[in-house]
């Protein structure tokens, strides 16, 4: 190997060793899922601090360095950011819980969508079905994603028990096919697109002509964050009909945050 090889190798590699300090790699990160899924329902609330603490804790119990532990849970949690495996373990708690279960439809929907002839809809992060079955209730044909296998078994078995059919689907949002000129309605209820950016134009791709995105979403901080959405949504050439920014109770959140909506429209 000559002098400049040997110098480039180094450095070409260099990034992928600063990467294995920050993001866990594979074996890690299957070993800590196990950890997590073995633990009894309720064990640890969905929030995203506890769990890294508690395994940090079993680290540090098994042997591991308090050094080590920590560098191994921060690139842990590196990795979870946006992750939707973590995000079904997560919600497969939730669900797993007594007194966590949404029934009502959302109050947004229920005004936005009464108001459409019904067709083919496609709700995005759909939980437990609380929209996609009062959708199909009403008359549209209903396809609900989601990466918790939980949520969509509830979601399933509440459709069946009250007659109603919807297509139900553990799947990540960001791997689906939205197609071109499918879908009359979209709706991302709770759902936030964090980074993948190419979903909204696969959206607006995937909307038949003069189809409607409805939104509903808390705004965190403030109002900026509805503005940012609108920004994004306004690039892919579909239509803003409503913008709404709301201080008060939002249907999912646990304190009083602000809430955005946006009903959006295909040009026909
Ligand atoms: C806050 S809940 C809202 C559920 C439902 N839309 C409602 O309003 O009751 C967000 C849902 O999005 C799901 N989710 C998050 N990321 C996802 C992804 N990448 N693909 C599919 N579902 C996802 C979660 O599992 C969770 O059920």
């Amino acid at each position: 190997m000559d002098i400049t090889r040997r110098a480039v190798v180094p450095l070409l590699l260099a990034p992928l060793c600063l990467l294995g300090q920050t993001n866990a790699g594979d074996q890690e990160w299957a070993a800590f899922l196990d950890w997590v899924k073995a633990l009894p329902p309720g064990a640890i609330p969905s929030t995203s601090v506890e769990p890294f603490a508690g395994y940090q804790k079993k680290l540090i119990a098994d042997g591991v360095s308090p050094k080590d532990a920590e560098a191994l849970t921060a690139r842990l949690r590196t990795r979870s950011a946006h992750n939707p495996e973590w995000m079904a373990v997560r919600l497969n708690w939730t669900y797993s819980q007594e007194g966590h279960h949404r029934e009502k439809p959302d109050a947004f929907l229920v005004e936005t969508a009464g108001a459409l002839r019904p067709g083919k809809a496609l709700d995005l992060g759909m939980g437990e079905g609380r929209n996609a079955i009062y959708l199909a209730q009403h008359g549209w044909d209903v396809t609900g994603l989601d990466v918790s296998d939980v949520g969509v078994a509830h979601a399933k078995e509440k459709a069946r028990k009250l007659g109603v059919r919807i297509d139900a689907r553990v799947q990540d949002v960001y791997l689906f096919d939205f197609g071109a000129n499918q879908w009359d309605l979209v709706c991302l209820l709770y759902f936030h697109i964090s980074d993948h950016e190419s979903t909204y134009q696969q959206i607006a791709r995937g909307l038949k002509p003069a189809g409607h995105v409805i939104v509903e979403d808390p705004v965190r901080p403030a109002m900026e964050t509805l503005l940012q959405a609108r920004e994004k949504w306004e690039a892919t050439k579909l239509h803003i009909l409503r913008m709404e920014y709301l201080e008060g109770w939002s249907e999912w959140g646990q304190d009083q945050e602000p809430l955005g909506r946006l009903l959006l429209q295909k040009p026909a």
